[in-house]
């Protein structure tokens, strides 16, 4: 039986109580001076002050890791990444920096088209092998648990086979992955003007998915010259009716009140919302639906931030992620975000941890299992090499995780 107590630490960070926390809630992350973990076959079992804590277990029977001078806080979940792929897009990205935007170089077969192409092209076995890397680098950063997506295969086959991938990652790689079934990621050219049949191709594709469980959530990219809200409605009900989680990429680029469909619809997150309605945010800020924020996209497409602290403001559940993939983001920093959400979305580095914890673990719909430091939860923990939070962004997009326990 692995026994291990974790003391000492100058800050231990909680963000323990119910998930997700809205509006000020974020705000409290349960921070507790001189603290102390015990963690018994992976699962946390005590959590309080080394001084209330050593008094009740004796050190010799446990690996003891002294957290002195080190803040230590719950294992960051990114929730939303296209972890599997194929190919890369650097032309692409070097058109952008010479003023072509996103949409044009997509409008021209570009884009998702392109990585599409590639990841036909990759075989499973090079998915693990890359996937591996790419998980290697996630947990360095503290990651825990990621949620990756399919979306590049736009066909019955690669789709399952991105979604194979995944599921083959969890098991040889200690991050835990989420697989989400995203099939209408996009439109191909042979597609262009017939929209709902593909979507009715996916919701076909989709049954194979849930068949072969393969997905715990499906997600669509709901804008202009994609998919519409009605188009999203129709994809994603079939989805809840098949008994799967729902996300969907909304009001990214143009308006289109993907963020409305999202609470109505009941989806666990509604992601990216650089353009949210206020209605919108509204709706957000009086249901549980997760408002995830992806600011290295906003940083790497030049677009503005989205308002994270209207959103707080105004009651809503926020959570950071990377947005990993080939085209309109291709970092998985989390150091990264976390200097964006402070430097440009006016987000303090308490909300930066709920947003990274306990909010994203609500985002994959895991708030029971891990997101916050608390007993009976898993022992999903990161040390941090300096003695506080504030660190994190005061470090600026440098990574200052020492230690993992997964
Ligand atoms: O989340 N917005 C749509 N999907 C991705 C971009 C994918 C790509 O450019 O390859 C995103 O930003
Ligand atoms: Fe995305």
């Amino acid at each position: 039986m692995s026994k291990i107590i974790i003391k000492n630490a100058s800050e231990l960070i909680t963000c323990k109580g119910k998930a997700p926390k809205h509006g000020k809630e974020m705000y409290d992350i349960g921070m507790i001076k001189n603290g102390c973990v015990v963690i018994e076959d992976g699962i946390i079992t005590d959590v309080g002050t080394t001084d209330d804590i050593l008094k009740k277990y004796d050190e010799n029977e446990y690996r003891v890791i002294d957290a002195d001078g080190k803040a230590v806080l719950p294992g960051f979940v990114d929730s939303h990444t296209h972890l599997v792929f194929g190919g890369y897009r650097a032309d692409e990205f070097s058109w952008r920096l010479k003023g072509d935007s996103y949409m044009s170089i997509m409008e021209r077969g570009g884009g998702i088209t392109s990585s599409v192409r590639a990841t036909r092209n990759t075989s499973l076995d090079e998915f693990i092998e890359i996937g591996k890397k790419r998980l290697d680098k996630l947990i360095a950063m503290g990651v825990t648990t990621v949620e990756g997506k399919s979306g590049y295969g736009l066909d019955r086959e690669t789709e399952i086979r991105q979604l194979q991938a995944m599921r083959k990652l969890n098991e040889i790689h200690e991050v835990d992955v989420v697989p989400t079934f995203l099939g209408p990621h996009s439109v191909l050219p042979e597609y262009k003007g017939k929209e709902d049949e593909f979507i009715d191709y996916m919701i076909d594709v989709m049954k194979d998915v849930v068949s072969e469980n393969l997905a715990e959530f499906a997600d669509i990219f709901c804008e202009k010259n994609v998919f519409t809200v009605e188009q999203s409605r129709k994809f994603l009900s079939e989805a809840k009716k098949m008994g799967l989680n729902l996300k969907i990429h909304a009001d990214e680029i143009v308006q289109l009140g993907g963020t409305e469909l999202a609470v109505e619809l009941g989806c666990a997150s509604a992601d990216h919302l650089l353009q949210a309605s206020d209605k919108g945010i509204k709706m957000l800020s009086e249901s549980d639906t997760v408002a995830t924020l992806l600011p290295a996209t906003a940083f790497c497409l030049k677009e503005e931030y989205a308002r994270a602290r209207e959103m707080i403001d105004s009651g809503c559940a926020v959570a950071l992620a990377t947005d990993f993939n080939p085209g309109s983001c291709f970092t998985n920093s989390v150091p990264l975000v976390i200097a964006l959400a402070a430097l440009h979305m006016k987000m303090s580095v308490e909300e930066i941890i709920t947003a990274l914890t306990v909010n994203a673990a609500a985002a994959v719909n895991r708030s029971n299992t891990i997101g916050s430091i608390e007993a009976g939860k898993k022992a999903d923990i990161i040390i941090l090499e300096y003695p506080s939070i504030h660190f994190l962004p005061y470090h600026a997009a440098v990574n200052i995780v020492e230690t993992v326990i997964k």
